[in-house]
């Protein structure tokens, strides 16, 4: 679980994740969850809104909503709220929030068995699926289980002073309750000199480095080309290196393993049937 987390003035968190979702070598769930209300779904994928091929209503709430009498997080009460994305298959969509008020129904309790869900997550395959959280802009209502459960956690920054210095109080604050190890930089609408001014003066590790480039922003951001993967962008290119070293980090296998078809189970050795 990879969870981003942004400071003041929009530095790019949503879309540099979307691009990485996008990017991702293996199936992956890109839940957004941002507590003042999702972007995601109206953003990159609006016009599968518009089309009704995704629902708005289906995600984050519709899963709080139906786990409320759980006491934790049930890991098989997920697959429900998870839609795939049209413009890249392997991506399960947990729609955000529609309004900053919906938070309230979610609360801490229903943050936590999203938490537990997603971790615990299988595609219909029984493969484990990698799961990327927005949890918006850091702030009082911050999802502090997404933030505390994941692998990483990454805080979105340009390389312009407001945004450095807004990140700085921010990691002080993250980094009392997350260790140093994982917690990490992505560096958006960068250049390579500017990421290393960026690295300096914050002394954390990058974790990754997304390049300005306005046109492949505006799909995963605005839903530019009908939300169609900008494959030749930079912003793309980028996404998928940094996608390809993450999931490296993270898992013992391939994606190429995780395709390969399932042993055969013990059923269907011995002729199926129930017994
Ligand atoms: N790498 C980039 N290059 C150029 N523009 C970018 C880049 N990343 C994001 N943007 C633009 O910045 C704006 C804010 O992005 P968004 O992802 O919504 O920010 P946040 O989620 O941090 O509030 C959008 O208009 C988006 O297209
Ligand atoms: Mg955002």
């Amino acid at each position: 679980m990879i969870t981003i987390v942004s400071g003041k003035g929009s530095p790019g968190a949503t879309t540099t994740l979307a691009a990485l979702a996008a990017g991702w070598p293996a199936p992956v769930l890109l839940a957004d969850c941002d507590p003042a209300g999702g972007d995601l779904a109206t953003g990159w994928l609006g016009q599968w809104i518009v089309d009704g091929a995704i629902r708005s209503d289906i995600g984050v709430l519709s899963h709080a909503t139906a786990t409320r009498h759980a006491t934790s997080g049930d890991p098989g009460t997920l697959a429900e709220h998870v839609q795939a994305a049209p413009p890249a298959r392997h991506v399960g969509l947990v729609a955000g929030l529609n309004t900053p008020g919906q938070h309230a129904a979610v609360g801490s309790p229903g943050w936590t068995r999203l938490t537990v869900a997603l971790a615990a997550f299988e595609t219909a395959q029984g493969f484990p699926a990698d799961a990327l959280v927005d949890v918006g802009r850091y702030g009082p209502l911050t999802p502090w289980p997404l933030l505390l459960a994941a692998d990483l956690v990454l805080v979105a920054v340009r390389p312009t002073q407001r945004h450095v210095l807004a990140a700085r109080s921010m990691l002080t604050e993250l980094g009392e309750r997350i260790a140093p190890d994982r917690l990490g930089l992505a560096v958006c609408a960068s250049t390579s000199a500017a990421t290393r001014e960026v690295r300096a003066a914050l002394g954390r590790e990058i974790a990754i480095e997304m390049p300005t480039d306005a046109r492949g922003a505006a799909v995963f951001s605005d839903g530019l080309d009908a939300g169609a993967l900008p494959r030749r962008s930079p912003l793309l290119r980028s996404a998928r290196r940094a996608a390809r070293r993450l999931h490296g980090t993270y898992h013992t296998y391939t994606p190429a393993e995780l395709r390969a078809p399932a042993p055969p189970t013990l059923a269907s050795l011995i002729g199926g049937g129930s017994r």
